[in-house]
């Protein structure tokens, strides 16, 4: 029987993949491209040394930016109040891919490396088994037969030797890391101890700020219906292709340390987890947005949006719910939101942070200098002003009768 691995290359994904063979499968391995930096090469000569069919990798940075990261662009995503969601966010794109190899090798089981305690466990099988219901899925982390059996990474590391799987001499890192175009994210070893200050070198796609250049660096994003479509760079440089606007700002935003992360989140089955993560261009896009929304957007839909679309389309991202009828639902209304988020916003980038510098639109016309000028009454008859707070006020001003009579403070 065919089995497709979400193979990482390294050594828990490598160590499942000897022991799903030795339990007798055929395993096709595949890996997603989402615009980390992996030598797939290696990743295919040691898949297929260890004993896989093949090594299927594909490239997803497109449908990534396209589909999922723009729509959290556009509905300013973020779980519990800090965290841009990186990791949920490619999850998606990752699992479909997944399940597109598995059928076209003829697979009747999906497996992967999550541990039973995470996020990714959840995410990852919810989409399989929406996008295939029939599809089996083998989880060893949560397999007594394989947990019992690697219970501490020498038990890993034993069975490495045995199996002759290499394992890369660099020493690894005193914790777990997940990079995709959106973020790294790292979690796990010495950052359990949430009161532990991450070492500087930990980061992977932000330079530290207090090293940053002494010289801020200004460029406009414009966006199309919500939508980045436009960025100039500080050099002039115009880019406005997706993928190229997302690069380009990772790239800013690293050489400058903008994005940076430090928190104890609460995942999906209950337990509290510190995780750090660096997410320049989420961390620039979200605040030209929001920008841009002050100046373009009805408040009322603004508050709707605020209240209830941000944070749904977040927790369904973050909880693995993103191939579900309420997704699409809630979707539908991100997008009906967007109609008039068109304009440019100017930020500035400099020594760990990112800043606005100005915003403007030249179709939306909610905002008019005239209207809200303190030195015009033009169009504006202040005794208006009057009734309506005279309105507004009877309601309190019973309740502050009440109070007074009853000698309340
Ligand atoms: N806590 C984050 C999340 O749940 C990051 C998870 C990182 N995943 C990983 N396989 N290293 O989205
Ligand atoms: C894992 O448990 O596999 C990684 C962390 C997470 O998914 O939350």
């Amino acid at each position: 029987e065919k089995v497709c691995l979400a193979y990482s290359g390294g050594l828990d994904t490598s160590i499942i993949l000897a022991w799903l063979i030795e339990q007798g499968y055929e395993v096709v391995c595949f890996s997603a491209d989402v615009g980390q930096n992996e030598d797939w090469k290696a990743a295919e000569q040691k898949a297929l040394k260890i004993g896989a069919t093949k090594l299927v990798v594909e490239d997803l940075q497109r449908e990534f930016v396209d589909e999922i990261l723009w729509r959290a662009v556009q509905c300013n995503a973020i779980w519990e109040d800090r965290y841009l969601l990186g990791t949920s966010l490619a999850r998606p794109v990752i699992a479909r891919a997944q399940m597109r190899v598995a059928q076209r090798e003829g697979c009747v089981a999906v497996s992967h490396g999550c541990t039973g305690k995470g996020n990714d466990q959840v995410r990852f099988e919810l989409a399989f088994y929406a996008i295939q219901p029939s599809i089996r899925v083998i989880a060893p982390w949560r397999l007594p037969e394989f947990f019992n059996r690697f219970a501490g990474r020498n038990d890993l590391l034993d069975y490495a030797a045995k199996m002759d799987i290499p394992v890369t001499s660099t020493k690894a890192k005193p914790w777990s890391m997940d990079e995709n175009l959106a973020h790294c994210s790292y979690e796990a070893g010495i950052l359990e101890d949430p009161d532990h200050t991450p070492p500087e070198d930990m980061w992977k796609m932000t330079d530290s700020p207090l090293k940053a250049p002494d010289t801020p660096e200004d460029f406009t994003i414009a966006f199309s219906q919500g939508l980045p479509s436009k960025l100039v760079l500080p050099s002039g440089k115009t880019v406005t292709d997706s993928v190229e606007i997302f690069l380009a700002l990772n790239a800013l935003g690293r050489k400058h340390g903008v994005g940076r992360i430090d928190i104890v989140e609460n995942r999906y089955i209950g337990l509290k987890s510190r995780g750090c993560y660096d997410s320049p261009t989420m961390t620039i896009l979200r605040l030209a947005h929001l920008d841009l929304e002050g100046l373009v957007m009805d408040r009322e839909v603004r508050a709707l949006r605020d209240q209830f679309v941000t944070f749904t389309w977040s927790k369904l991202l973050y909880n693995g719910l993103y191939f579900s009828p309420e997704r699409e639902f809630i979707e539908k209304s991100i997008v009906a939101s967007q109609d008039r988020v068109n304009g440019s916003v100017r930020l500035r980038v400099y020594k760990g942070s990112a800043s606005v510098l100005g915003r403007s639109s030249d179709t939306e016309k909610l905002y008019s200098a005239e209207e809200s000028s303190m030195d015009t009454l033009e169009d504006f008859s202040p005794v208006d002003t009057t009734g309506f707070i005279g309105i507004q006020a009877i309601r309190l001003k019973k309740y502050g009768l009440m109070k007074e009579e009853s000698g309340e403070k």
